[in-house]
């Protein structure tokens, strides 16, 4: 696997491979990989010829006051878990790099979708995942990208952008990679201490509690819904809540009724200072 650090020499590197006639699949991640960015990079690998997978914590889609300094990083370790997981290139630019210092003007938001859920508490957030996100598919050509579902908003966002900024790549979501005990692996979980942690799986429990409801009882109001899975929530001591929304997944709407195939239920959690995401699909 070569690594490469600058965009002159990733455009050359993928505009050799597109001359071959090969498909390029893309994997944009913040790094300290863990099991779910390794099932993205194994579905690029099936979906494409040569997989660019691109390590960059991304400082416009942090607020002044979250976690970019201490976003967790460890580029030889996500070296060798990119190299194992069959990854052909991985892409480390510096911040100077992707945003020249004194020189960058260019963002690209997606409206009214990035307003919603997370983007209430994150204002900005998604107008810094855009950006990148369009940078990364121009530097590459890629022709696949790969994204978790886990981040159901910002991959629904990434798909307005790429339809309605007609960027020819297709964009494939991947289920959410679980814990043992249902939590969703995220790069985050590191911050969480053992009684965190242990409260955490309460995040999943209330989601699937919900679901079950649905299937039983599909005509149960949205409000009904929410509020048990906040009840379930609250009852861990160390959780609050930033929001639990049941929504259509199209378009971000809230929903008074589970519409089949079509109903997104996702939330946000504080344990202590690290925000936790997690949604499920009914
Ligand atoms: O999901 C992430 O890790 C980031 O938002 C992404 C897509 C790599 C953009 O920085």
């Amino acid at each position: 696997m070569e690594i490469i650090r600058t965009i002159k020499e990733i455009t050359k590197k993928c505009s050799e491979v597109k001359r071959e006639g090969k498909k390029i699949g893309i994997v944009p991640t913040m790094g300290y990989l863990h099991q779910g960015h390794i099932s993205l990079i194994k579905k690029a690998k099936e979906m494409s010829d040569f997989v660019v997978t691109t390590l960059f914590v991304n400082p416009t889609q942090f607020a002044p006051n979250e976690d970019f300094e201490k976003y967790p990083r460890d580029e030889k370790r996500d070296t060798k878990i990119c190299e194992e997981s069959g990854s052909n290139v991985l892409f480390i630019p510096d911040v100077k790099e992707m945003y020249p210092s004194g020189k960058y003007k260019t963002f690209v938001a997606v409206e009214n979708l990035s307003e919603k859920l997370c983007g209430k508490s994150r204002p900005g957030h998604f107008r810094g995942v855009t950006t990148i996100c369009l940078k990364l598919f121009n530097l590459t050509r890629a022709d696949i990208g790969v994204f978790g579902w886990k981040d159901a908003q910002q991959l629904l966002i990434l798909k307005r952008m790429v339809e309605d900024l007609n960027v020819p790549i297709e964009l494939v979501g991947m289920p959410t990679v679980r814990e043992n005990d249902g939590l969703a692996v995220s790069s985050r979980n590191v911050y969480l201490n053992q009684e965190q942690r242990n409260q955490a799986t309460i995040l999943f429990k209330a989601l699937t509690s919900a679901a079950e409801t649905l299937e039983k009882f599909p005509q149960t109001p949205s409000s009904e819904i929410v509020s048990g899975i906040k009840k379930m929530i609250e009852s861990a001591p160390l959780a609050r809540i930033d929001y639990v929304k049941m929504v259509d997944q199209e378009n971000l709407e809230p929903i008074q009724k589970m519409i089949p195939q079509k109903t997104l239920i996702a939330l946000a959690v504080f344990l202590g200072s690290t925000r936790l995401i997690d949604n499920i699909h009914i």
